[in-house]
């Protein structure tokens, strides 16, 4: 458990050597943005204002895809996840990572992969990670649909702050919409286009998940074990493994195990399910355990088997090594278990 110290202390630093251009850790977080009680959130159009026109068909696929994303198992999704189970409310909540304050912050440099992402490239990686699956190419439906939806979300909610609820939001080609609302060539209104510079627009209030101060006392899976008995699993679980209906489907989603997400995934850091826990469960009482208790349930979810990290070629220390320099127990042992050592079918093998 002393690992946490030293985590703590190099995540501290991987700005500075970020700056460097050394890569010390190419599992990427997402910056959080601090939460502010006074905050003005941007509050994306009621569905309704979807418009009826090809444009809004893609958007419309884009919302079904997101919140029931189970009808890409197979094909894209390989768990039993969707996505709106870790993007609350279709991907609209503040402080969930909601889409519209993710659309607006790609292009974007990140390290897990090293390069400049567009905002397509973002979305695969969850459905990579996250929903343990095979993501759609640029040119599919599939991810053009979620792109426009995202964008939908950003481009109404930014012109509704300003006024401009009786502009429709404008409808772009597919190509632009892949890219993201991070770079010159994507226009806002001329009034107001001065209030997003292209630098500033990945830091849109209620973006990600808040961070939370390093816990007083390291995360402790005992304690962490309490926690979840009394306040998580009614819905996830005593195994964790979710609810399933008849149909076999989860209706409340696993945290762990083969149907859960991947050991590639960002939820799977201890630090990254802290904010989200803290911030958005147990659902519907959200914000009411405190900090330390966040962080120790969050440590006791992610000490439990899960499907392998896609980017393993064999050798789980190498793996470990390359890409687990944060808060984790990939590769490590909890009661006499090496994590990630146990082979899940992975992507399709799951769903027959
Ligand atoms: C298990 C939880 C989980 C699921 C399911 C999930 N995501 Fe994510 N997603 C995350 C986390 C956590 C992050 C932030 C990653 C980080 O900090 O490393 C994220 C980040 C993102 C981002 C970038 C957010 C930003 O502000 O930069 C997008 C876009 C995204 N996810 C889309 C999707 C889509 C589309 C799906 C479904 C195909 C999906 N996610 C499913 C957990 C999830
Ligand atoms: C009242 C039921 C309920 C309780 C209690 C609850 N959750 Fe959840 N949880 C949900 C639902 C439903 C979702 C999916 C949210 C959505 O789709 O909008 C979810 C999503 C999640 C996710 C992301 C999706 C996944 O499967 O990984 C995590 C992590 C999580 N919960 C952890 C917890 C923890 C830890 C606790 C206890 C502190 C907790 N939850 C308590 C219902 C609950």
């Amino acid at each position: 458990m002393r690992i946490y110290i030293l985590f703590l202390t190099l995540s501290g630093l991987s700005s500075f050597v970020f700056a460097a251009n050394e890569l010390p850790d190419k599992q990427a977080e997402i910056p959080a943005v601090s939460k502010s009680a006074s905050a003005d959130y941007i509050k994306p159009r009621s569905l309704d204002a979807i418009p009826n026109s090809e444009f809004g068909k893609k958007v419309e696929l884009g919302y079904s895809l997101f919140v029931n994303s189970q009808q890409m198992r197979g094909e894209f999704v390989g768990n039993e996840l969707n996505c709106v189970n870790c993007h609350m409310q279709a991907g609209m909540k503040a402080n969930a990572a909601p889409l519209w304050g993710a659309f607006m912050a790609y292009p974007a440099y990140r390290s897990k992969n090293d390069k400049v992402n567009s905002y397509a490239e973002r979305i695969q990686g969850c459905f990579t990670y996250s929903m343990n699956g095979k993501a759609p190419q640029a040119e599919d439906p599939e991810l053009v649909a979620i792109a426009a939806y995202s964008y939908w979300l950003a481009m109404g909610g930014i012109l509704d702050k300003h006024g401009m609820q009786d502009m429709p939001v404008p409808e772009l080609s597919d190509q632009e919409i892949l890219q993201g609302g991070k770079i010159e060539s994507f226009k806002l209104p001329a009034d107001i286009a001065h209030l997003y510079p292209v630098d500033q627009r990945g830091n849109l209030t209620g973006r990600g998940y808040p961070k939370l101060e390093a816990p007083a006392q390291e995360p402790d899976l005992e304690r962490g074990a309490l926690v979840y008995q009394d306040n998580c699993s009614v819905c996830h679980g005593d195994d964790g493994l979710g609810i399933k209906g008849a149909d076999k489907r989860a209706y409340l989603p696993p945290l762990w195990g083969a149907g859960s997400f991947n050991w590639g995934a960002g939820m799977h850091r201890i630090n990254t399910a802290a904010y989200f826990i803290y911030e958005n469960m147990p659902l519907g009482k959200s914000v009411q355990l405190t900090e330390q208790q966040a962080w120790d349930v969050a440590a006791f979810v992610n000490s439990h088997e899960r499907p392998q990290d896609p980017r393993f070629s064999g050798d789980l220390e190498a793996n470990a090594k390359t890409y687990h320099k944060h808060q984790g127990y990939y590769g490590k042992s909890v009661s006499g278990e090496t994590l990630g050592a146990h082979s899940f079918p992975t992507g399709d093998e799951i769903i027959k």
